[in-house]
C-alpha cells in the first residue's frame, strides 16, 4: 500500500524542524547490517541534489520503500546542496571524468540524460524496462523523451510542473489583486500594486549561484509569449532566437524583473525564497512544484488557505515539465544494488510514495483512483493539467538543452543581472544558439 504525504510524515517522524533526520539518516548512517548474498552488507551510493524543503523527505520516502525490499543494502546519501543541481552537476561531471561514478545519479529526462548517453557514461537499461513492463506503463511522452534509438538509459521517478505561479492569498486579497492573473499585462499591473504597498512583488534571489531561479522565470515568460510550438522550435535547428517575438518576451521579462528586487542572502535558496511568499513578505514566486512540498511540509502552510497556485500568466494550456530520473553509470561499483534502486524508482509504490511527498506526479500513464487519493488538492490539479495540456520541456531543468548550451544561457542570464539590458541578453542567447543548436 502506498502512503500519502501525511501518512509518511507521521510514520517516519520527519515532519517539522527535524525534517530529513528520520528515516534517511537511519539508513545512511549504515545501521542496517543484514548480510548480502556474499555475506557482506552492500553499499549503495545515491547521488542527487535533494537537500532542501520537501526534497529530503521525498528521498526518505523512496529510501523507505527501497530498504524494505533490500534490507541488506546500506543506502549512502550523496546529496549535494544547491537547488536545480547548481553545485551537484559540476561535482558529478568531475567524478564521471575521473571514472569514479556513484552507484546511481539523478539526471533529468531529455537533453541532460542525452548528454550522458552521448558521452557513454550510462548503461542501456532496456532489459529492465522489458523485465518490469515499464515500456507499457510509463507515460508515452516521457518514454519518448528518455529513449535514444529505441533504447532506455534512465528511470524516471517524477514529473514536475515548472510554469507555476505561487502566491500569498491574504496579501493578494488585501490588495484586491488576483492570485490567478490571466495574462502578463494583468500580472504586471498586480506587481505594481504590491510594490506601491511596500512588499516584495515577485520573490527571487539574485545571489551568485542562484541565477537558475532567474532563468526559470525567463523561460516561463518566453513560453508565455511564444506558446508551446514556438518555444519547442527554439531548441531545434533553425529556431529563431533573433525574432521579434523573442524580443517582446525578453522585454516583458525585463519589466517583470523590475518588480523582483532580489532577496537578502538569508533568503537565497528556492525554499527560503518561498518562505517569503509563505509569510506574506512577498506576493508571488514563479517556481517549480517542488516548492508545494516546501509550503506544506517545511512551512506547514495549507494550499488554498495560506498560499495558492496558478499557471504562469499566458501559459495556460501548456504544462512545462521536467522529470527526474536515475541512471546506471558505466563502472558503478555495485551493479546489482544499483539495479535494485532503479527497480524501486520505476515501481508504482516507489513513484507514489516519492511523488506524493515531493510535490510531483508519477511518470506512469495511468493513475488509479487509489493513487489519486494520495494526492492533495495541488497534485490533483497538476495531474489534471498534465492529462489535458500540451506538454513542453523545461530549459532550466534539463529537458531541452544540453549542459553546454544551458551553461551558455546561464552566462547570458548572469550578464543580464549585471547590466540589466534585455538587448544584450538576446544577443547572448542568439550567440549561444548559434553555437549549440543542433
Ligand atoms: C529541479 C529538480 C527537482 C528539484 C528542484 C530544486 O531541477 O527537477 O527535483 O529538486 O530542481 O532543487
Amino acid at each position: 500500500m502506498a502512503m500519502s504525504r501525511r501518512t509518511f510524515l507521521a510514520a517516519s517522524g520527519v515532519a517539522g524542524a527535524a525534517a530529513g533526520t528520520g528515516l534517511l539518516s537511519a539508513c545512511s548512517s549504515g545501521t542496517k547490517t543484514t548480510a548480502g548474498a556474499n555475506g557482506a552488507p552492500t553499499e549503495l551510493e545515491v547521488f542527487s541534489w535533494w537537500t532542501a524543503g520537501g526534497e529530503k523527505d521525498a528521498l526518505s520516502a523512496l529510501v523507505a520503500v527501497f530498504s524494505q525490499n533490500n534490507p541488506h543494502v546500506n543506502f549512502q546519501n550523496r546529496a549535494v546542496t544547491g537547488g536545480a543541481g547548481a553545485n551537484a552537476k559540476a561535482e558529478l561531471a568531475k567524478r564521471l571524468a575521473a571514472k569514479n561514478p556513484p552507484d546511481t545519479f539523478q539526471a533529468q529526462a531529455g537533453a541532460m540524460v542525452g548528454d550522458y548517453i552521448t558521452a557513454g557514461q550510462v548503461e542501456d537499461l532496456t532489459f529492465l524496462y522489458q523485465q518490469q513492463g515499464w515500456d507499457k506503463q510509463f507515460n508515452p511522452q516521457v518514454l519518448k523523451l528518455i529513449q535514444r534509438d529505441g533504447k532506455y538509459y534512465s528511470v524516471p521517478v517524477d514529473i514536475h510542473h515548472i510554469n507555476v505561479l505561487w502566491s500569498n492569498i491574504a496579501l493578494c486579497k488585501s490588495l484586491g489583486i488576483s492570485t490567478d492573473p490571466k495574462n502578463m499585462t494583468e500580472f504586471i499591473g498586480n506587481l505594481a500594486k504590491v510594490k506601491a504597498h511596500g512588499k516584495i512583488p515577485l520573490a527571487v534571489s539574485r545571489d551568485p549561484g542562484q541565477d537558475w531561479q532567474v532563468k526559470h522565470i525567463m523561460e516561463t515568460v518566453l513560453l508565455s509569449t511564444l506558446k508551446a510550438d514556438d518555444w519547442g522550435a527554439l531548441w531545434k535547428k533553425g529556431g529563431n532566437w533573433s525574432s521579434a517575438k523573442v524580443s517582446t518576451a525578453l522585454g516583458t521579462f525585463h519589466e517583470i524583473m523590475g518588480y523582483a528586487p532580489g532577496t537578502s542572502s538569508q533568503y537565497a535558496s528556492w525554499d527560503q525564497v518561498s518562505s517569503l511568499v509563505g509569510s506574506g513578505a512577498a506576493a508571488y514566486q514563479i517556481m517549480g512544484d517542488w516548492t508545494e512540498a516546501n509550503f506544506e511540509v517545511t512551512l506547514k502552510l495549507t494550499g488554498g488557505i495560506d498560499y495558492t497556485w496558478a499557471p504562469v500568466p499566458g501559459t495556460q494550456g501548456t504544462f512545462l515539465f521536467a522529470a527526474d530520473c536515475f541512471t546506471l553509470p558505466v563502472g558503478a561499483k555495485d551493479r546489482d544494488a544499483s539495479i535494485a534502486w532503479l527497480t524501486t524508482c520505476g515501481s508504482q509504490i516507489g513513484q507514489d510514495d516519492f511523488t506524493s511527498v515531493k510535490g510531483a506526479i508519477p511518470p506512469r500513464s495511468t493513475v488509479s483512483a487509489d493513487e489519486r487519493d494520495l494526492f492533495d488538492p495541488y497534485l490533483q490539479w497538476s495531474l489534471g493539467e498534465w492529462q489535458k495540456d500540451t506538454i513542453a520541456g523545461s530549459l532550466t531543468h534539463g529537458a531541452v538543452a544540453s549542459a553546454a548550451w544551458n551553461t551558455a544561457i546561464d552566462d547570458a542570464v548572469i550578464g543580464y543581472l549585471k547590466d540589466g539590458s534585455p538587448q544584450t541578453l538576446q544577443n547572448a542567447l542568439v550567440a549561444a544558439a548559434a553555437k549549440y543548436q543542433v
